[in-house]
């Protein structure tokens, strides 16, 4: 009787399926400039199937190297729902745990940082040492057979780009510089020394759009002449100037020129183009003209139709307060009207009763084919390895 509360589309919905022949029509499609159907943003099955295939196996950013600057400091962070905290070892190396304890699975570290010599978990005493071996469980002594070794924090893959800290939850990933590919030196090429960048500020929000949406959303400047006034008047957005490439599925690149007309005379700005970069599935990282600057941060997805994600600031040492606050309070202003662009979507995605899906304008939209190529790739390579992976 459950079910008869549902709406049609709901009960549909649930039952996608997602076959390699459903996986392989799909990409036919999208080289017709069709895009992943409607239905695809608003399903829990496709969700976990991102989960595991997109966001598991790939490197996160979860925060910079001046957190953790020495012996002791510690912050803690998500990527989805895994809770991690990331330590600086009294032997001088930067580690990241899973923040579960290993006696019942209590949160360990409850701040968001700080500085420490162990970690006690508040439920029953267990501490652990900041390289996260156990160090002493109250009672343990009445324990047969019991060896703190058996029960260090599970620990998680942690490397850094310059200040730039990762993490990955696969027990063996590929390194952190393949998964970059060539996005250092594309970053550098623009006048960015990351090295010489000093974290000023993070910002958070939540979406109430599928994730995707939020995605593709950055992978285009088709809308900017129409919706972002201001950033057009700051960057040449015309297609004949504004560039998308996809780099080799590892990451999408655009690039545009400032606009002459926005430079102020008496300012030497050193980045002259703006560089937008998404290192999939939903890492972006943003350059804008003008003194060195540099934003960083994931998109998650939070649940079906839901998001959040944050962006670290960066600025060049020198770069003066009121350029910095002018730059923040504009990438405010097109932060809001993006938005209110992708929530508008998801409204829309949510309401359409056809089996919908969009048309793309490959020659503007090409990036966004990319995403979603490299989506129904790593969907069919997971449906491809569970069917052979099946009994017999
Ligand atoms: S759950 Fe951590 S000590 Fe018991
Ligand atoms: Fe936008």
């Amino acid at each position: 009787m459950k079910e008869a509360g549902l709406t049609a589309r709901t009960r549909r919905v649930r039952e996608i399926p997602l076959t390699r022949d459903v996986i392989t029509d799909r990409l036919r499609e999208l080289e017709r400039g069709r895009s992943i159907p409607s239905s695809w943003y608003l399903d829990a099955g496709v969700l976990e199937m991102e989960k595991c295939t997109l966001f598991r196996p790939a490197w996160h950013y979860v925060g910079h190297t001046e957190q953790v600057h020495e012996p002791g400091r510690f912050f803690t962070c998500s990527v989805m729902d895994a809770e991690l905290v990331v330590a600086h070892g009294a032997d001088g190396k930067v580690r990241a745990f899973r923040n579960v304890c290993r006696h019942r699975g209590a949160r360990v570290v409850r701040e968001s940082c700080g500085k420490r010599n162990t970690f006690q978990c508040h439920y029953h005493a267990w501490t652990y040492a900041l390289d996260g071996s156990l160090r002493a469980a109250p009672r343990s002594d009445r324990e047969p057979g019991f060896r703190c070794d058996d029960f260090p924090l599970h620990q998680v893959a942690v490397d850094s780009w310059g200040p730039f800290l990762f993490v990955n939850l696969e027990r063996k990933p590929e390194p952190l510089t393949a998964a970059l590919g060539t996005l250092p030196e594309r970053v550098a090429e623009v006048g960015i020394d990351v090295e010489r960048m000093r974290f000023h500020t993070r910002v958070e929000y939540d979406l109430a759009c599928d994730w995707k949406v939020a995605i593709e959303n950055f992978l285009e400047c088709y809308h900017c002449a129409v919706a972002h006034p201001e950033f057009s008047r700051l960057l040449n957005v015309d297609p004949a100037s504004y560039r998308t490439v996809d780099s080799g599925g590892r990451f999408t690149t655009q690039r545009a020129p400032v606009r002459s007309a926005a430079v102020p005379e008496e300012e030497g700005w050193e980045v002259r183009n703006g560089q937008y970069h998404v290192l999939w599935p939903g890492m972006k990282l943003n350059i804008h003209p003008g003194h060195p600057n540099l934003s960083i941060g994931p998109v998650f997805p939070t649940g079906v139709g839901r998001s959040f994600g944050y962006l670290d600031y960066f600025f060049g040492e020198g770069v003066a307060k009121e350029w910095i606050q002018e730059r923040l309070a504009f990438d405010d202003r097109v932060g809001r009207e993006d938005t209110e662009l992708i929530e508008s979507v998801q409204a829309g995605l949510s309401s359409d009763t056809e089996e919908g899906s969009g048309r793309l304008f490959l020659a503007s939209e090409d990036v966004i084919a990319a995403f979603h190529r490299h989506i129904l790739e790593s969907f069919r390579a997971e449906v491809s390895s569970s069917a052979g992976s099946g009994p017999g």
